[in-house]
């Protein structure tokens, strides 16, 4: 026998303690997709909670960034050409150029403040992802009768200076505790990179082999602000309010992923986001008296029950996975239930 034989022979199943992630589903199924970022990134209900008690830091902050941005992008003539030529690989001559109070760009200025707003609301349906998912599709040459090109670079660079700057004023704000700012930026990091994902995903070739069995979206379905055909985006409150009937058409309207699994099965989309109904299933919103209590406000870490727990047990929002104590690196379970207690400042400034 070959030696690639006897290694193909040679089969041994994962251990049980492994999650399978299916390949295939990954790249052919937008939920199955958000769900393994999920659990990766570990996002899950305390960031839900973050987000939704510091919705109205972000929301004031969304008009400074959007006018931030659109300096940023007319201020170089490679992101600004964009905007008359629609494709940053075009290096022709430009007929005209953009500039910040011109009636096109307040225009722009007016759908990312839209977008913003969007990202600053329920997270918690699959409606949200998939509009997320979207924006990726539409700066690809797709879903727009007059095709829109922005190269990835671009794009990475862009989230990358909105994160910025919404890190850089959550973490300015001169009354909101600690322990609130770093849930809230951690929460906020991880919806970013998901959207970096949903970006990037269209113009990596990772997945060119399953292409053809994700079809597009019609035209009508993707005008400006609209999803599957109904408005997303448009009014300041209608991202957060619409119901969400057609959400997660494209990728689970039959329900089923490609092996012909149940989405929710394949996705654990109940268990990951303890919100009694799944949550992503754009058919509900979740049980409303579970949000109320989300929105509260969350306590200061509280005391954690070491006894037999697991580093999954012991979640604490705002609470570092490490921390410099007397110098040493100290991992999150060997930390004192609350790193922001006096004792532990006090031990920082030994160091
Ligand atoms: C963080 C990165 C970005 C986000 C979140 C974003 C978001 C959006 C959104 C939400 C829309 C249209 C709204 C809708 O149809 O629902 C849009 C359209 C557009 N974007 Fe972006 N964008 C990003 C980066 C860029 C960059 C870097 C450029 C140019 C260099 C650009 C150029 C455009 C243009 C020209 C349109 C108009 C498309 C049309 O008229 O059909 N975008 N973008």
């Amino acid at each position: 026998m070959k030696m690639a034989d006897q290694e193909q022979d040679h089969h041994v199943e994962a251990p049980a303690s492994m999650e399978h992630i299916d390949r295939t589903e990954l790249y052919t199924s937008l939920p199955v997709r958000i769900q393994f970022l999920h659990s990766f990134l570990e996002f899950g209900p305390e960031d839900v909670a973050a987000l939704i008690a510091g919705q109205k830091y972000v929301k004031a902050l969304i008009p400074a960034i959007v006018n931030i941005v659109y300096k940023k992008l007319l201020k170089y003539d490679i992101t600004a050409r964009v905007f008359t030529t629609r494709n940053s690989r075009d290096e022709g001559p430009v007929s005209s150029w953009a500039s910040e109070d011109s009636a096109q760009i307040m225009h722009r200025k007016m759908f990312l403040r839209w977008y913003l707003t969007k990202l600053n609301s329920d997270c918690t349906r699959m409606e949200y992802w998939e509009y997320l998912d979207k924006v990726g599709l539409m700066h690809v040459g797709k879903g727009r009768k007059n095709p829109l090109h922005v190269e990835y670079i671009f794009l990475g660079a862009c989230l990358g200076f909105i994160q910025d700057a919404m890190f850089e004023a959550i973490l300015s704000h001169p009354r909101l505790e600690l322990y609130r700012k770093i849930a809230l930026i951690k929460a906020l990091g991880k919806v970013i990179w998901i959207q970096n994902d949903l970006m990037e995903r269209w113009h990596n070739t990772d997945a060119l082999e399953f292409l053809e069995e994700e079809p597009i979206d019609d035209e009508e379905a993707l005008k400006e602000g609209y999803l599957h055909g109904k408005q997303v985006l448009g009014d300041d409150d209608a991202s957060v309010r619409s119901n969400g009937t057609n959400a997660s058409k494209r990728s689970s309207e039959s329900g089923k992923t490609i092996l012909g699994r149940p989405i929710e099965e394949a996705t654990h989309l109940m268990d990951g986001m303890n919100m009694g109904r799944c949550p992503f299933s754009g058919m509900a919103r979740p049980d409303p008296a579970h949000l109320e209590r989300q929105r509260a406000v969350p306590s200061r870490p509280a005391a954690v029950n070491m006894s037999g727990n697991g580093l999954s047990e012991y979640h604490i929002p705002g609470t570092p996975r490490l921390k410099l104590v007397n110098g040493r690196t100290v991992l999150k379970q060997n930390l004192d239930p609350n790193p922001f207690s006096d004792a532990a400042a006090s031990d920082e400034k030994k160091i």
